[in-house]
C-alpha cells in the first residue's frame, strides 16, 4: 500500500474534512491560506503558489492538504533532512526551505523536516493539525525514516516579551510553566522539545525564534 491509499482510505473522522496528498491545483488556495494564517511573516518566508507546485514535484509524499469539499482549510509541507539530535546545526527558516523552493530536500535524508502546518482559524480545535501530523507520520513509516522533526514557532512570546527574554520563555514552555499556543500544542500531539533555534525567522510574534521538536517513529512516537 502506498501513502496515497493509506491517507485517503482512512475515512473522515473530522466532520467531513479529508486529508489528502497535495495536488498542483491546490496551489493558489494554499498561497491564500498562508497569507491568512501567517500575517506577520516576511514575504520571502511565505510559500507561494508556484513553490507549492514545485514541492509536489520534488517530494509528493511530504505534502498534504485538509479539504472541506474543494476548499483547502489546512496543509502541511515537508522535506527529507539529515538530522543529528545531539549536534543540531543552526539554520534559518529561509535557508532550510531553499528560499521556499525546497531545493534543500535530501532524497536520502533520515528525518522528515516539517516546514509548515497551518489550519484555517475557523477550523481549529477539531483535530485537523493532529491528522496532518499523522499523515506525515505515515510517510515516515512508508519511507523508513527515523521520524519527523520541525522548528515550532514560539508564538506566545509576544504577549510576555516585556517581561522576559526568549531563552527564559523557551525554558518555561519546556518546563510546562507556560503554555505556548503552537509549541505546547505540538507537544500535546506527541512532539518532544529538544532545543532552541534563535534567529530562525523574521516574525516579532515569536521573537524570531523557534523550538526544535522531534517525534521519533518509535518507541515514543508511534501513532
Ligand atoms: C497550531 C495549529 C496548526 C493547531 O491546529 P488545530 O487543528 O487547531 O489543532 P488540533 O485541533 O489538531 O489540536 C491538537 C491538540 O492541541 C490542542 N489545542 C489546539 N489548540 C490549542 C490551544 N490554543 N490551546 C490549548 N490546546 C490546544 C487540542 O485540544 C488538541 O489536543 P487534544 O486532542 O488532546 O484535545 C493551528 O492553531 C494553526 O494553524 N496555527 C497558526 C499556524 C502555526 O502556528 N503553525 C505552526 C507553525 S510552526
Amino acid at each position: 500500500m502506498n501513502y496515497k491509499e493509506i491517507i485517503v482510505n482512512r475515512g473522515s473522522p473530522l466532520g467531513g474534512i479529508i486529508i489528502k496528498p497535495m495536488q498542483p491545483e491546490h496551489a493558489e488556495q494554499l498561497e491564500a491560506l498562508q497569507r491568512f494564517v501567517f500575517p506577520n511573516l516576511a514575504e520571502e518566508e511565505l510559500l507561494h503558489a508556484e513553490q507549492y507546485k514545485k514541492h509536489v514535484e520534488i517530494f509528493p509524499e511530504g505534502q498534504f492538504v485538509a479539504l472541506d469539499g474543494d476548499k483547502v482549510i489546512g496543509a502541511t509541507s515537508s522535506t527529507r533532512y539529515h538530522f543529528d539530535i545531539n549536534n543540531q546545526e543552526h539554520h534559518t527558516f529561509y535557508e532550510i526551505m531553499g528560499g521556499g523552493w525546497f531545493t534543500t530536500h535530501d532524497p536520502n535524508g533520515d528525518w522528515l523536516y516539517g516546514m509548515d502546518v497551518s489550519v484555517h482559524p475557523d477550523y481549529r480545535g477539531k483535530g485537523i493539525a493532529r491528522a496532518l501530523y499523522r499523515a506525515r507520520h505515515y510517510t515516515c513509516k512508508i519511507l523508513g525514516l527515523k521520524g519527523q522533526m520541525t522548528v515550532g514557532m514560539l508564538n506566545g512570546y509576544f504577549a510576555v516579551k516585556d517581561n522576559m527574554g526568549i531563552e527564559e520563555y523557551y525554558e518555561k514552555v519546556k518546563n510546562h510553566e507556560l503554555f505556548d499556543p503552537t509549541v505546547s500544542v505540538q507537544e500535546k500531539i506527541g512532539f518532544e522539545i529538544v532545543g532552541l533555534m534563535k534567529d530562525y525567522l523574521n516574525d516579532v510574534t515569536c521573537g524570531n525564534a523557534g523550538a526544535v521538536i522531534v517525534m521519533p517513529l518509535s518507541p515514543k512516537g508511534g501513532q
